[in-house]
């Protein structure tokens, strides 16, 4: 069992959008029984609350509902639960390493480093820009998830 925790700013656009993508690709991979997932925020603005509107639909719109997921924010004992701590933009990778005992500093690592044919090491926050933002974090997280899948299989 692999345990992967995706993490953003707010946990209702970017990482939600990567864990029901990535959940959705793993099942279609075969790997439904073999990787527990989950998001966070490094940020506590939006704990308890549902994916922005625009991140739903999007998502949505390719298939994969994102509905049920809750924002929560990044506590210490994820460092210790999760194997994998995938950071949505460099941000989020040093504050997590900022909070990460030294230990476990080695799971904190640059999603769209699974996806290096998108020229892109960034997820870039949707949440203040147009509606067209959730589809181009859709992209990247796709091939970001795309590439974590074959990761695990190989
Ligand atoms: P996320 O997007 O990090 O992809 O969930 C954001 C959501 C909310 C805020 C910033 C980014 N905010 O400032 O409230």
């Amino acid at each position: 069992m692999t345990k992967i925790l995706f993490v953003c700013l707010g946990n209702i656009c970017r990482s939600p959008m990567a864990e029901g993508v990535f959940r959705h690709i793993a099942e279609l991979e075969g790997l439904g029984g073999q990787v527990e997932v989950d998001s966070a925020g490094t940020g506590a603005w939006h704990v308890g609350a549902p994916p922005d509107p625009r991140a739903q639909n999007a998502t949505a719109r390719r298939g994969i509902d994102i509905s049920m997921l809750r924002g929560r924010q990044v506590k210490p004992h994820d460092f210790e639960r999760f194997d994998l701590i995938l950071a949505m933009d460099a941000e989020n990778h040093a504050n997590l390493l900022r909070m990460a005992p030294p230990e476990h500093a080695h799971k904190v690592k640059m999603f769209l480093d699974y996806a290096p044919e998108t020229g892109q090491r960034e997820v870039p926050d949707p949440y203040f820009g147009h509606s067209d933002g959730f589809n181009r974090v859709l992209d990247l997280v796709e091939a970001a998830a795309r590439g974590l899948a074959q990761s695990l299989k190989s």
